[in-house]
């Protein structure tokens, strides 16, 4: 099959800006790129994290940003720019806690909303005219299988990461004409500090490197969706066909524990 995306196979000195890269996946995935010689950009709000990935990855850079300000987002992008220019932007900033509409929290729906999806429109927009402009790049967002169906307890988490991969598929439409490349990465469960507060066993459950290194071979395949691990993903890829009437009571039924 043909690849969707310019496939990126090397590396070495490619300009990277990780948002949301103090923790789990994203420094998992900052790590990963420093190693194969990318001059990676790391942002998040704790700067003692970013501060201490760079101590130990020379060719790195710290940039303290806050997705929901957008000022903050403004500064950070600017830094990154004038620092290193930009070749791939992966947004990995994210914000989970388990919500059940049985004791609706407006403001936890909004805190999800405002990280998880309006950080990335923030981040967006201050990246797209120069990548835009210079006729290449990519643009890769880590939404969520989660995002595929409802899910219970997926109140507040599920929408987001629907409508990021909805975001990811509208911006590949319009961006893949201009040789920018975009994905939409779909992890299973990751053991992160944002899984830590889960109770229940979690199936196919990886470690933040594994998920790194799934993510750059599917960006090496120029895949858009990044979906990972397969043992998981494609059972849930099958379950996003059924019609409701099926899909409704069989996911209670097998999600029973840990809805306890
Ligand atoms: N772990 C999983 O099983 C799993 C599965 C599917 C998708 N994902 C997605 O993968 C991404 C990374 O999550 P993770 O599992 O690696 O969790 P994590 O270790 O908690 O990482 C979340 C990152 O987001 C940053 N962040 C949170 N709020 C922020 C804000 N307001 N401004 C800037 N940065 C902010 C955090 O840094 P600071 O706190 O320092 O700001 C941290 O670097 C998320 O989008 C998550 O939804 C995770």
């Amino acid at each position: 099959m043909a690849s969707l995306n310019p496939k990126i196979e090397n590396w070495q000195d490619r300009s990277v800006w990780i948002v949301g890269a103090s923790s789990g996946i994203g420094w998992a995935l900052a790590q990963a790129l420093s190693l194969r010689g990318a001059r990676v950009a790391v942002s998040a709000r704790n700067a003692d994290k970013l501060n201490a990935f760079v101590l130990s990855n020379p060719k790195s850079f710290a940039a303290p940003i806050d997705v929901q300000q957008s000022d903050s987002v403004q500064a950070a992008s600017l830094a990154v720019s004038a620092h290193q220019g930009l070749d791939v932007v992966v947004y990995c900033a994210g914000h989970y806690l388990a919500q059940d509409a049985k004791a609706f929290d407006a403001q936890q729906l909004l805190l999800h909303q405002e990280v998880n999806y309006l950080g990335a429109v923030r981040v967006l927009s201050c990246v797209l005219p120069s990548l835009k402009a210079q006729g290449f790049g990519h643009v890769s967002l880590i939404s969520s299988v989660a995002g595929y169906r409802g899910l219970p307890k997926s109140l507040a988490y599920g929408p987001t990461k629907a409508a990021l991969t909805h975001l990811a598929e509208c911006l590949y439409m319009d961006l893949h004409e201009l040789g920018l490349g975009v994905s939409a990465v779909l992890p299973g469960f990751v053991s992160t500090p944002l899984t830590a507060q889960n109770t229940f066993e979690m199936p196919a459950l990886i470690s933040p490197e594994e998920a790194a290194i799934a993510m750059i071979k599917g960006y090496a395949r120029g895949e858009f969706e990044i979906h990972f691990p397969k043992r998981f993903t494609r059972v849930l890829k099958l379950l996003r066909c059924l019609p409701y009437a099926w899909y409704f009571p069989l996911v209670a039924r097998l999600t029973k524990g840990a809805r306890s």
